[in-house]
């Protein structure tokens, strides 16, 4: 693969966020050019055969998850943490059906879990990690939440690399790019502690009855603004160099996933931002780790060839996930009475109210949960786990009969 290099690296404390670096073509020959990143195919097939890619699924549609899971490079492990409804319609049983089915199919390692599943919800509580569960006990509704339960199945089966990817891609193609930049963008780091965040050369709209190649959402341009801000305050430098805030399709190292801490739903990705630079950054008071601190955390954003095609949520679903990412640079401890007047501002223009946004729940590091402890809690009472290995028709396969059958 060759990737176009940085052209600069901001650097804050320990974290270095690389600028926007474009992928050049998807394979390449042997020859050294001191303008791009040349990454054989080799070191591509040894990181993706180290790396589960997690998918968090709400009801979509079963053509465009079939086609993602089809998608993804078959030296890749996949995880399908689901949340879709099981009261009328079964629908995660539509999912485990679609996945049995590929799995029979090709031989791929997939593994799935309902968010829902009391026996997940018990085993985070016995794992003292009370703040992803909702009062009835159970992992709360979440993007976020459903992707910390996909990381913990990941570390179960000793992934060392972890990439996410939306269900409700349209372009398969442009999935399986995704997941090779993921790889390439890990072979470049220099740092175990390290993380790929994905930017989209296009997000096309249907305008009238013509495409128009979009480069920019409300969403993320806002929410790039603020982070942005947010360093340019504290180096006294203005800085654009942020420019994957909402980056959904992002992959990160274990050893990062494991002493990050999270925020809830959609806001997950801007905070990973905060997170580092309050962490990581200058003034830094405690050190995390000082294992990252020495390594330091590198940071790329890669942008794709392939456009990004998506199922349109309706502009509610829009508003929240600003205000959801907007409260992560509010609520920073780095932010000061300027930037929050700003998001105060943005928020009036966007929902009509002066109302500072509301806080986003946080979840601590997974880094302390003992994984075989939880895993066997979860295997032991789970009726929605279910694990087909590479190479094994039916698996080490659990489904719950009544249900699932
Ligand atoms: N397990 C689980 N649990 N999955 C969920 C949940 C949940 O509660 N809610 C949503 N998902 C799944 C969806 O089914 C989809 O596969 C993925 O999470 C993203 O959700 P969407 O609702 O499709 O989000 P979006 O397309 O508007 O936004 C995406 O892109 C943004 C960047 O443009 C998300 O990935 C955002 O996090 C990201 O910032």
């Amino acid at each position: 693969m060759l990737v176009e290099m940085a052209r600069d690296t901001e650097v804050f404390g320990s974290v270095k966020i690389h600028e926007l670096q474009r992928v050049l073509k998807f394979d390449s020959g042997d020859f050294e050019n001191p303008r791009v990143c040349n990454v054989p195919f080799e070191s591509i097939r040894d990181v993706l055969k180290r790396m589960a890619i997690i998918i968090p699924v709400k009801n979509e549609n079963m053509h465009l998850l079939d086609g993602v899971l089809r998608a993804i490079p078959f030296h890749c492990s996949v995880i399908l943490v689901s949340n879709s409804d099981r009261d009328t319609h079964d629908v995660y049983k539509i999912e485990t059906d679609a996945v049995t089915n590929i799995h029979e199919l090709t031989q791929q390692e997939i593994l799935c879990i309902h968010q829902k599943d009391p026996a997940l919800g018990d085993a985070f509580h016995k794992a003292g990690y009370d703040s992803i569960l909702d009062k009835k006990g159970l992992v709360r509704d979440g993007k976020s939440e459903g992707m910390i339960a996909g990381m913990m199945l990941a570390k179960s089966i000793g992934k060392d690399f972890m990439g996410f990817i939306d269900a409700d891609n349209y372009i398969p193609g442009s999935v399986r790019e995704y997941i090779l930049d993921f790889a390439g963008g890990l072979c470049m780091s220099k740092s175990s502690y390290s993380m790929v965040r994905l930017h989209w050369k296009y997000k096309p709209k249907v305008v009238e009855d013509k495409f128009y190649f979009k480069k920019w959402g409300r969403v993320s341009e806002t929410t790039n603004k603020f982070l942005n801000l947010l360093l340019s305050e504290h180096t006294g430098f203005e800085t654009g160099v942020i420019v994957t805030g909402n980056s959904g399709e992002h992959a990160l190292t274990t050893k990062l996933a494991d002493i990050m801490t999270y925020s809830s739903g959609y806001s997950v990705e801007p905070y990973h931002y905060v997170y580092l630079f309050e962490n990581f950054g200058p003034d830094a008071e405690n050190t995390v780790n000082p294992d990252a601190v020495t390594a330091g955390v590198e940071v790329f954003q890669i942008e794709t060839l392939n456009p990004h095609l998506h199922e349109e949520k309706g502009r509610k679903h829009i508003r929240r996930m600003l205000a959801g990412s907007l409260s992560t640079v509010y609520y920073s401890k780095l932010s000061n009475d300027g930037i929050r007047e700003k998001i105060v501002e943005e928020i009036k223009d966007l929902q009509k109210s002066c109302r500072k946004p509301k806080e986003n729940a946080r979840m601590p590091p997974i880094g302390g949960i003992d994984v075989g402890k939880f895993m066997k809690g979860l295997q032991k009472d789970s009726k929605t786990y279910l694990r087909l290995k590479q190479g094994e028709i039916g698996g080490e396969a659990k489904h719950e009969k009544s249900s699932l059958h």
